[in-house]
């Protein structure tokens, strides 16, 4: 029954053919041997929906398809077509009849299987454009490419594996693009690409792999190079001298390696080169002394090495600058000696957590298209100039931690008028003023797309100021370690788009009023959904709570609220049981009194709750043990009695989470008298002390780029006591010594960068 079908489909497609053939003759078109006809319906076959149209008489008119003058089908074009498998196995046999193949284009489909199918490869004699970018295809290569004509090889965005064989590229004389990237290959980058006799590539990109090793030398025999990435690798060594002999290089992206030592002068002949990103690695030395021959240089990055000495003056030569980046390094010297005007292009300055001093020239106002502004943490002496106003596109401006920024509210009356400001971190500054009341406007309209705005380690004295409710946009407020008095104004509830709020060290009194517990951003799903991800200027860092901090490079929606070591008082209000999408809640050193509320067990994404160091009295609610995201945990120092709740959750937390109080049961020593007593067995010490190590999660801190992740690593080893007092200046000391383990932990979570 199901034979005769397909007979009388083979006697349909023969008599077809035999229609075709004779049109060939009498008509001189295209049509299509019906070997590759059979081929590639065998091809159709194995894929699934959405299905190909491949239904009419001749196939070299079919969709994706095209043929040569006796035939023979030269391309096979089908990208973004959902193409999947069937059975799952690569198409390589049919593939394989398709000989004269020479433009094969199966990218952005959800094809898997392995490659390393002989048939297929070998037999594709005539192949120049090989694109299986973006598909599930896996296993290692094969030993070599399959043909001697081929041009172009996109395999990135796949899971395929190994080390690339030496002889991959034996006969691949014309090879100008070759881009691995995003895949989990291993071994060294092979050298062997470059073809001594003719090499006319191009475009290499080895990002997104485990490479490992060091860069041998070799590459400088690609006569042609332009573009060479090998980003987020585990690479190693020092920068092969010989890539400076490609004279042709324009762009050299190595970010996210172990690589060290210094970059050599020579780098002054590839006079060509736009971008070079040697971000996060361990190189060390100055910033080559002719770096300005390169004229044409519009992409700097060297943040996070320990790069030192001062800028060399041949810099003022890039007058394409569009991106300078330098953050993290050991360099110094007077920055007033860089005349910015000569900059006319540059849109993004990053040179935090160096040693430069000086007054910021206020020739950076004349840059016109400078977007992003981030100098904290140096010696330089900085003045809000209300030139600053000029800078029509500015959205990114972190100045905190140098000398002599005062006068806070004449710095927020200027900066209001830079209408695009979304990331404002003034930190460390204005030691001892006032947070100024109003901003001597009557209607107030500042600010308007500020998303995060960081006043933190100022000891800035008054309260909460008004016009902080105008503030529509807010996501992200930071005011801890300062003096402000008062207490905690309702209305900060309606604010629509906060999410993380810090203000830890401060002297706030007075209850926690119960409306604000309706901050939209914390009480509807709906509306935090509504939250649309916005790019910001720069990328900051911020850890996981599984140890591996993530570069980000946009805002991160965390939803917080610290406001420990305050003078709170009064109950927690039960509405603070609204805030179902609180992640972390840390009210303790005040003075909150009464029962702890029942409502908090409604926060069911909660993974830090501390509210240590106050007055609350009664027991633990029962319903904590609901709390199923809780990664750490504390009510130390209160006044709690009777049994701690039973939850494999509750008796994970070291004891100490529990004592100086009346609490009785696991994982306290002593067993409760009465049989309600949870006497669950001890727990494992080991265990309980990985959870007392978590990570704390310093959203608002970290997202202003001056602390980077570091503790992710460092974290379990040093912080644990000091943290909480102090970790603004902690963690900048820490991050330069572990920053190499950091990278390393970074290159692993690649795949989650954005
Ligand atoms: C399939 O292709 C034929 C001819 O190429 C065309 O007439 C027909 O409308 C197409 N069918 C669909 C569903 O696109
Ligand atoms: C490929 O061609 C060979 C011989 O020309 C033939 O035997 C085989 O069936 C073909 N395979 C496919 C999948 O078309
Ligand atoms: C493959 O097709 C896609 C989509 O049209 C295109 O962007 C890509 O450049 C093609 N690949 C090659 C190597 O031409
Ligand atoms: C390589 O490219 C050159 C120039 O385009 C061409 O003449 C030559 O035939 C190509 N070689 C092969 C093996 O395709
Ligand atoms: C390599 O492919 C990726 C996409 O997977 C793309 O983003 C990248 O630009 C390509 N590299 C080069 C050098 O073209
Ligand atoms: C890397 O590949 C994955 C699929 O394997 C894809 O989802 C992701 O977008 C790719 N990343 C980049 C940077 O192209
Ligand atoms: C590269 O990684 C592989 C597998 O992890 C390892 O066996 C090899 O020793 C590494 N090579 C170098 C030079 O580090
Ligand atoms: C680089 O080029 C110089 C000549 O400009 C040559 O002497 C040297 O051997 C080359 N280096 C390598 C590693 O090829
Ligand atoms: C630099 O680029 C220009 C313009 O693209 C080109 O003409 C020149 O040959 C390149 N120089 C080198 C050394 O490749
Ligand atoms: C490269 O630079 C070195 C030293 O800086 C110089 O001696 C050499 O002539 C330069 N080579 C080229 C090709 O410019
Ligand atoms: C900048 O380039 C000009 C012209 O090439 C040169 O005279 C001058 O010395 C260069 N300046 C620096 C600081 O290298
Ligand atoms: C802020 O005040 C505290 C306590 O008075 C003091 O220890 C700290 O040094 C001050 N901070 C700054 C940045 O001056």
């Amino acid at each position: 029954m199901l034979v005769q079908p397909a007979n009388h489909a083979m006697v349909s497609s023969l008599s077809r053919f035999l229609l075709i053939f004779m049109l060939l003759f009498t008509h001189n078109i295209h049509a299509c041997i019906q070997t590759q006809r059979i081929s590639l319906l065998s091809i159709a076959f194995t894929l699934s929906s959405p299905s190909l149209n491949w239904t009419s008489s001749s196939c070299c008119y079919w969709e994706g398809i095209t043929c040569n003058r006796d035939g023979w089908v030269t391309h096979l074009q089908l990208p973004s077509k959902g193409l999947k498998l069937k059975g799952g196995i690569f198409p390589s046999l049919s593939l394989a009849n398709l000989t004269h193949l020479t433009h094969l284009n199966l990218s952005h489909n959800s094809l898997s299987g392995s490659l390393d199918q002989t048939e297929f490869f070998l037999s594709l004699n005539y192949l120049e454009i090989l694109d299986l970018s973006y598909n599930l295809l896996f296993g290692v290569l094969p030993s070599s490419l399959p043909s001697s004509h081929i041009r172009m090889v996109d395999f990135s965005s796949n899971r395929l594996h190994g080390a690339i064989p030496s002889s991959f590229f034996q006969q691949a004389w014309n090879l100008t693009s070759f881009n691995v990237s995003n895949n989990t290959f291993s071994g060294p980058i092979p050298s062997s690409i470059c073809h001594p006799s003719s090499s006319s590539l191009r475009h290499l990109d080895f990002s997104f792999n485990n490479f490992n090793g060091s860069i041998s030398s070799g590459l400088g025999k690609c006569s042609e190079l332009q573009v060479f990435r090998a980003g987020y690798n585990y690479l190693s060594g020092s920068l092969p001298e010989d890539i400076f002999n490609s004279t042709t290089l324009e762009e050299i992206s190595l970010p996210l390696n172990s690589l060290y030592g210094a970059v050599s002068d020579r780098i002054s002949n590839l006079t060509n080169l736009t971008t070079l990103d040697l971000s996060y690695n361990q190189l060390s030395g100055v910033i080559p002394l002719h770096l300005g021959k390169l004229s044409k240089l519009k992409h700097i990055i060297l943040d996070f090495n320990y790069l030192e000495g001062s800028f060399p003056l041949s810099l003022m030569n890039c007058t394409n600058l569009v991106e300078l980046r330098m953050g993290a390094n050991n360099l110094g010297g007077d920055i007033s000696m860089l005349n910015f005007s000569k900059f006319s292009q540059l849109r993004k300055l990053d040179l935090r957590k160096n040693n430069f001093f000086g007054i910021l020239p206020r020739s950076l106002y004349s840059c016109k298209f400078l977007k992003a502004i981030r100098v904290n943490y140096n010696n330089l002496e900085v003045q809000i100039q209300s030139d600053v106003v000029s800078l029509k596109s500015l959205s990114f401006l972190s100045l905190g931690g140098n000398k002599r920024l005062t006068n806070v509210k004449e710095a927020l009356k200027i900066l209001m008028g830079c209408k695009f400001l979304v990331v404002l971190s003034l930190a460390s500054s204005f030691v001892g003023e006032e947070l100024p009341a109003d901003l001597g406007t009557v209607d107030f309209d500042g600010f308007q797309n500020l998303r995060l705005l960081d006043l933190s380690s100022c000891n800035l004295t008054g309260q909460i100021p008004l016009w902080i409710s105008k503030l529509k946009m807010l996501e992200i407020l930071d005011l801890n370690q300062n003096r402000i008095t008062g207490s905690i104004p309702s209305w900060m509830g309606n604010l629509p788009r906060l999410y993380t709020l810090s203000m830890e060290s401060n002297l706030l009194s007075g209850q926690l009023p119960k409306q604000f517990c309706r901050l939209p951003m914390l009480v509807s799903e709906q509306a935090a959904a509504q939250l649309h991800r916005t790019d910001i200027e720069l990328p900051i860092y911020i850890p996981s709570v599984h140890a591996k901090p993530l570069q980000y490079n946009y805002l991160f929606y965390a939803p917080s609220i610290y406001l420990r070591d305050n003078c709170l008082s009064g109950n927690i209000p039960i509405e603070i049981g609204q805030l179902q999408l609180l992640q972390l809640l840390d009210l303790s050193a005040n003075n909150f009194s009464g029962n702890i509320p029942d409502q908090i067990s409604n926060l069911k994404h909660m993974e830090r709750l501390d509210l240590s160091m106050n007055h609350l009295s009664g027991k633990i609610p029962a319903s904590f043990t609901g709390l199923n995201f809780l990664s750490s945990f504390n009510v130390s120092y209160n006044n709690l009695g009777g049994p701690i709740p039973s939850s494999t959750q509750l008796q994970s937390f070291n004891a100490s989470a529990f004592e100086g109080n009346q609490l009785c049961g696991a994982p306290l020593r002593n067993k409760c008298q009465t049989t309600e007593g949870a006497d669950a067995p001890d727990m494992s010490t080991q265990d309980a002390d990985t959870k007392e190590h978590q990570i704390p999660w310093f959203y608002v801190s970290v997202a202003l780029g001056f602390i980077t992740g570091f503790w992710g690593v460092c974290g379990p080893l040093v912080l644990m006591t000091k943290w909480r007092y102090a970790y603004y200046h902690f963690l900048d000391n820490v991050q330069d010594r572990f920053h190499v383990m950091i990278a390393k932990r970074m290159a692993s979570m690649k795949r989650r960068f954005v």
